[in-house]
């Protein structure tokens, strides 16, 4: 049985080489990535800074056309939203401590025109699901504590990716589980099989030699998890 076509690689850019962002993007697509992991730093929601909107747009203007899945780690939230919209972003989540009105900002995200996401630190309960999964496109589960690439992906995650996967088939929309933080070869099998279905990545693509046999080893997993 071939991989589920369905299972997104999605990059995380925070480990590409910020001088050469749009030829690294460029390179990870051309490598077989479905999708651009875009990290928001504020210095101060998350204890890091990186990158916003005008590096979004640029990416666009760059000729970047897959999807561009902007994950909010600030505070607030609301006024970015608009700009991110503006810059070509296609999935903008955020995290609900970083919202005073988690409902509005979901509605702002929409009303703009791009795929909202809710965000889950490791000891943030999927509670916060109860009344807004069905105006949701994506749930990100974190599986490190956010603000840096390159940490050890936090085991209990996968519970919470079965916790999260029942939810959301229990809805009758399509609505992603991404999963962020330490997903490698060695693990992505395990992570699709607790029900994840787009895997951000960072230090394991951007990290290793050679992109297009990276992912590829990560597809060769994933159909095994699928078989
Ligand atoms: C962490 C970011 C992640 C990060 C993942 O706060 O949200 O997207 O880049 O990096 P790795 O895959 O290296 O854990
Ligand atoms: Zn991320």
């Amino acid at each position: 049985m071939t991989s589920k076509p369905d299972y997104l690689i999605a990059p995380s850019i925070l480990s590409a080489d910020f001088a050469r962002l749009g030829e690294e993007v460029n390179a990870v697509l051309a490598a077989g990535a479905d999708v651009v992991h875009f990290d928001v730093m504020d210095n101060h929601y998350v204890p890091n800074l990186t990158i916003g909107p005008l590096v979004c747009e640029a990416l666009r203007n760059h000729g970047v056309t897959a999807p561009i899945d902007v994950h909010l780690m600030v505070r607030p939230v609301d006024r970015l939203v608009s700009d991110f919209a503006a810059a070509g972003a296609t999935y903008i989540s955020f995290h609900p401590e970083a919202s005073d009105h988690v409902n509005r900002t979901i509605a702002l995200i929409r009303d703009a025109g791009c795929k909202p996401g809710l965000v889950f630190n490791p000891a943030t309960p999927l509670t916060h699901l109860d009344h807004c999964l069905d105006d949701l496109d994506l749930v990100l589960i974190m599986s490190v504590n956010p603000g840096f690439g390159g940490q050890s992906f936090i085991t209990s995650s996968l519970d919470k990716l079965r916790a999260a996967r029942q939810l959301i088939d229990a809805q009758d929309r399509d609505i992603h589980l991404e999963v962020d933080g330490g997903v490698r070869v060695d693990n992505i099998a395990g992570i699709a099989a607790a029900g994840a279905d787009m895997m951000a990545a960072g230090s394991a693509i951007f990290g290793s030699e050679d992109y297009a046999a990276t992912i590829a080893a990560m597809r060769a997993e994933l159909s095994r998890a699928a078989a």
